[in-house]
This record gives C-alpha cells, structure tokens and sequence, in this order.
C-alpha cells in the first residue's frame, strides 16, 4: 500500500513563536508534507492541495524527488513558506501546453503564457539548491527546430511571479526551460536570491546551432524594487531582459554563459504605452562565451534596444511608436568574454534608420570598470535616437580590448554628453565622415 503523501498537520501552540523567529510574523499554525507520488503518477492534486491547505500562514515542504505536473497551476502564498526539496516536473506534452486555455496569460508584454504563476504577499519558496523546475526543454527545442516561433505563440515562461508583494525566491534550480526561464511582472519588494538556469541543447543533430532562442532567464515587467543575485544562467538569448515599468532594480552576481548579455529592452513596442526604466544598478557581472558546438552566441556585455518611432505592425510581434525613457542606470564591475559588442545601444528594432525615431530617451547610463575582451573591433557602440539623443553617459574604468591585431572602435551617434569616451567618440566622427567620404558606410552594423 502507498503512504499516504499528503499530510496536512495542525501543530498547536509553539508554532506561532517559531515562525516570527523565521521572519514573516506568521500566526498560525499550518504545517504541510508532500512526497512524490512515483511511478509517473500525476502529482498536480496533491501539490496544489498543500498549497491550499498551508499556502496561507503555513509552511510547505516538497520534499525530494520529482513531482509531476500535468497541467496548469497557480500558488498563491500569503504569509508562507515553502520548502522545495525536489523538482516540479512539467511534463513535456507540447501540444498540449500550447493550447492556450491551458496556460495564463498573465504576463500583458507580448501576451506570453506561463504554465506556473506564483502570487501573493510575504512568502519564501527555498528550493535549498536541490529542487525547482524540471522544464523538459530537450523536447520543446528538438518541436520547434522546424517550426517558427513567435513572441505570444504559448511557449510557456516556467516561473513567473505575478502581483507579488514582499516575496523571496531563493536557491531555485530551473533545468531546461523551455522559454523564458523567470518573469516577473506587476509585483514589488522581491528578491530572488540564488537562481539557476540552464537550457542547453544535448542533441548532437542541433551542435553549432543556437536551438535554444527565447529561453531568457528573465523579463522583469512593471515591477518595483526587485533584486536579482547570484544567479547563474545559461540560455540562447537574453540573460536577463529589463522591460518597461522596472524601476529600483539591483543586479548583483550574475553569470551569463553563452546567448545575447544582459538586455534592456526592447522598449516602446506598444504605441499606446510608456515604458519607465529608473534606477538600475547590476553589480559583479560575467559574460561566458560556451563553446561553440554547445551555443554559438555570446553577444554582448549589456545592450539597451528600443524599436522605432513608427508603427510596424501589432504586438506581440510587430509594435514600435511607444514612448518613455531609461534613466539612472549603472553597469559596474563587468567581466566579458570574447562578446561580439560589449556594450551596445541601438533605436531601431524592428524598423530602419530612415523612419521617425524613436523618442524614447536614454539619459544617465554609466559604464564602470570592466574588464575582458570582444571578438571584433567595436568596444562601445551608442547609436541613439536623433529626436532625443542619449545624454549623461559615463564610461569608465574601462579596459576591454578587441581582437588582436585591430584597432577599437568607439561609436558614439547623436550623444548629447559623455564623460570618459569624448576623445574617442569625436576620433570616431571624424574616421565615419572619412568613410562616408569613400563611399563606405560604417554606421551600419
Ligand atoms: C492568517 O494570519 C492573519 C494574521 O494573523 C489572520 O488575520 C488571518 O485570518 C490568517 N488566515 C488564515 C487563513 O489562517
Ligand atoms: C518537423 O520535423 C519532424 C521530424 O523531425 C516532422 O515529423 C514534422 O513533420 C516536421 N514539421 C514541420 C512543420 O516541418
Ligand atoms: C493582486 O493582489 C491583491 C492583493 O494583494 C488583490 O487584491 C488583487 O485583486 C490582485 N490583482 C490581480 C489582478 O490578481
Ligand atoms: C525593497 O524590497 C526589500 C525586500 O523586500 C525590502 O527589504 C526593502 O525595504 C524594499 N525597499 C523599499 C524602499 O521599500
Ligand atoms: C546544464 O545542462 C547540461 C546538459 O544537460 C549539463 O551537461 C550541465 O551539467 C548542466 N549544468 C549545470 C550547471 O547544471
Ligand atoms: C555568486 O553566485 C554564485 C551562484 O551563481 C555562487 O556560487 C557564488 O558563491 C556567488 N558569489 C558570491 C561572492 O556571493
Ligand atoms: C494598449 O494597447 C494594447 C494592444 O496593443 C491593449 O491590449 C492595451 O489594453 C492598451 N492599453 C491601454 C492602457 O490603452
Ligand atoms: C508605466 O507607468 C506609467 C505611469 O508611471 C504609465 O503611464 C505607463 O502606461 C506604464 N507603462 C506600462 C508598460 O505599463
Ligand atoms: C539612481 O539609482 C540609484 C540606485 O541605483 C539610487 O540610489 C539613486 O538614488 C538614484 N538617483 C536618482 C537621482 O534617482
Ligand atoms: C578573453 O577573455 C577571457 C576571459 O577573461 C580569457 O579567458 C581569454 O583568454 C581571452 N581571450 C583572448 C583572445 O584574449
Ligand atoms: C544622428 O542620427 C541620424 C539618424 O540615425 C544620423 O543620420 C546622423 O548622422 C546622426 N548624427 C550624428 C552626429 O551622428
Ligand atoms: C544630438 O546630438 C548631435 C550631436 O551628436 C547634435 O548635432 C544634435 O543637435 C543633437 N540633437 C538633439 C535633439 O539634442
């Protein structure tokens, strides 16, 4: 006979003391198990009957092993604790979570899905560097090799954190996501303090491809005051994606193996919408190109992207005309790794320099002390919007070298003021207006 896995316990008396000593103040006295069923059994009643039972005023343990999941599945955590020994295995039935019905839709920025959405106020989940996500990856990216992807085409994001206020995520392993790895969107005072994602392709058939693009390891979306630290990603895209409406963000102690570096952006895809980006400080950050059979790109330091002026089309895919700024931003202690361009700021995603440009306006970005090498020529490359220009740049400490036997390059377009490159930058002007000259375009990138 199977043990009965699933034990809801009412401990009374001590508990209350014990749980204010861990930090929420918590008052009662909820206490849940949950081992996993086995034998391929389908484990999502009984985890989301835990998180029922003790997800207010409680504490969860999973303990380890691997929980399978089968369908959709929010927590809402109200004063809890959750400790996640094991992995939530979200079995990969591709068509099946494709069907849109059978995710959320949580996530407003380009109507991405999520199969797994956490909310509510004052909670730890601890995944104690044992547990998190198994995503199945290996599946999604082997289905989509031949298929074309979209953004909002049901890809599910596999930990997304939704109106959550004061929570932490800590020591969170997520193994082979899918999509993007975290979101977080409409919350504040969050922390995510140890994370883990990896999505590397194993099929040799795909070696020397990036098979694993859109696999981010987040987005953070209209969210206030949220730190990410020490976090360990391995994706094909963008380690970690700022969008519109971040605000008092702190970075600290990231690695990036492989994919596109850590990016802000794009901004201004919804015409109808501003997107506000203030107070970034990231802190300690490594950029590690992978071999290139395991992921070919290893594509910049930090690059800061809006799309254009003009309208092209309709979110999710298309957008562009949407408004805002980028304000107060510091990128300090850098390490890159043979990056294609290390830091890069552009304005016209998914448009061309001859539309109306965008009005969305960089101001404060400072660069300091980094340190590594790229494989071309072009160190820093600000590209701004001529209907705003990029102001208050600093660049310092700055000590990035290109491939060997070239001479760097500094591009500096429609800056108003910048601190530490200016001889560089107006060396630059005059090699571009030389080549222009001769007939050779060297804005183009
Ligand atoms: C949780 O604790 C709060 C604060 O003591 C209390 O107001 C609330 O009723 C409790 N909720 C449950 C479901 O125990
Ligand atoms: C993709 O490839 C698989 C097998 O490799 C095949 O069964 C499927 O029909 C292909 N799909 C498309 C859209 O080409
Ligand atoms: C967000 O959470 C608050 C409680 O903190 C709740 O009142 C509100 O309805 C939630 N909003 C959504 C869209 O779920
Ligand atoms: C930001 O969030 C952290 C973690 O929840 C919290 O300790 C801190 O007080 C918050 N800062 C502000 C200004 O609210
Ligand atoms: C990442 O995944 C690859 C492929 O499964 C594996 O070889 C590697 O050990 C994993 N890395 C970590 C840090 O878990
Ligand atoms: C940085 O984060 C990694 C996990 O990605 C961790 O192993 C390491 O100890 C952290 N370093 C510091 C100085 O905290
Ligand atoms: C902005 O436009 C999008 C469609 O692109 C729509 O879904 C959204 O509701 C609009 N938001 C506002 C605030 O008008
Ligand atoms: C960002 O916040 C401003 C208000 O500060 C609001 O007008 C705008 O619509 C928000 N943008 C998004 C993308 O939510
Ligand atoms: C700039 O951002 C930092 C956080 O990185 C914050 O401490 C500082 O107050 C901000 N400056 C202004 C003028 O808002
Ligand atoms: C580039 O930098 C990395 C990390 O600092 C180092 O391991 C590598 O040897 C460097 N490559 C070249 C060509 O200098
Ligand atoms: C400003 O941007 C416009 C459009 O991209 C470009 O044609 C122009 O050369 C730029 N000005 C300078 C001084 O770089
Ligand atoms: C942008 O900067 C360029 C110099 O690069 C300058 O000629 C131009 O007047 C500036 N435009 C605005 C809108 O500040």
């Amino acid at each position: 006979m199977k043990p009965k896995t699933f034990i809801p316990s009412l401990i009374i008396g001590f508990l209350s003391s014990v749980l204010i000593a861990r930090g929420f103040g918590i008052q009662s006295n909820n206490e849940c198990t949950v081992t996993p069923l086995g034998d391929g059994q389908d484990d999502t009643d009984q985890v989301l009957a835990a998180i029922s039972q003790c997800g207010t005023n409680g504490t969860i343990t999973f303990t380890e092993g691997s929980f399978d999941i089968t369908r959709k599945m929010t927590w809402e955590l109200n004063s809890a604790r959750v400790h996640l020994f094991g992995y939530l295995n979200f079995v990969p039935d591709v068509e099946y979570w494709l069907n849109m019905p059978n995710t959320y839709q949580v996530v407003f920025i380009q109507s991405q899905s999520s199969w797994f959405v956490v909310t509510g106020s004052d909670f730890e989940i601890d995944a104690h560097n044992t547990g998190g996500i198994q995503g199945n990856g290996q599946i999604w990216w082997d289905f989509f090799s031949n298929r074309t992807r979209e953004d909002g085409d049901g890809r599910p994001i596999s930990l997304t954190l939704f109106n959550v206020t004061r929570g932490i995520v800590r020591n969170f392993r997520i193994d082979a996501q899918p999509f993007w790895c975290n979101c977080v969107v409409e919350s504040e005072d969050v922390v995510y303090d140890g994370m883990l994602c990896n999505a590397t392709n194993t099929n040799p058939e795909f070696a020397g491809t990036n098979l694993v693009p859109n696999t981010d390891g987040i987005d953070t979306y209209r969210s206030n005051n949220v730190t990410l630290m020490n976090w360990d990603i391995t994706c094909g895209d963008d380690c970690l994606a700022i969008k519109g409406n971040t605000t008092n963000l702190l970075v600290r102690n990231v690695t990036c193996n492989g994919g596109n570096g850590i990016a802000f952006g794009s901004l201004g895809q919804y015409v109808n919408l501003s997107d506000i980006v203030e107070n970034v400080y990231m802190e300690d950050l490594k950029m590690v190109r992978l071999p290139s059979n395991v992921q070919p790109n290893m594509g910049t330091g930090v690059y800061l992207k809006t799309w254009t002026g003009e309208v092209n089309g309709t979110p999710p895919t298309g957008g562009g005309g949407g408004t805002g700024h980028v304000r107060n931003v510091t990128i300090h202690n850098v390490k890159v790794d043979q990056v294609d361009i290390p830091v890069h700021v552009y304005q016209t995603n998914g448009g061309s320099v001859s539309e109306t440009p965008s009005t969305l306006m960089f101001s404060g970005l400072h660069f300091e002390d980094w340190t590594g090498n790229a494989t071309g020529n072009t160190i820093v490359e600000f590209v701004c919007s001529p209907a705003v220009n990029c102001t208050d740049l600093t660049v310092e400490s700055f000590h990035v070298t290109p491939a060997a036997n070239e001479a760097p390059r500094y591009i500096c377009q429609n800056v108003t003021s910048i601190s530490g490159l200016q001889e560089l930058c107006s060396l630059q002007h005059r090699v571009m207006q030389l080549d222009r000259r001769d007939g050779v375009d060297e804005l183009e990138v």
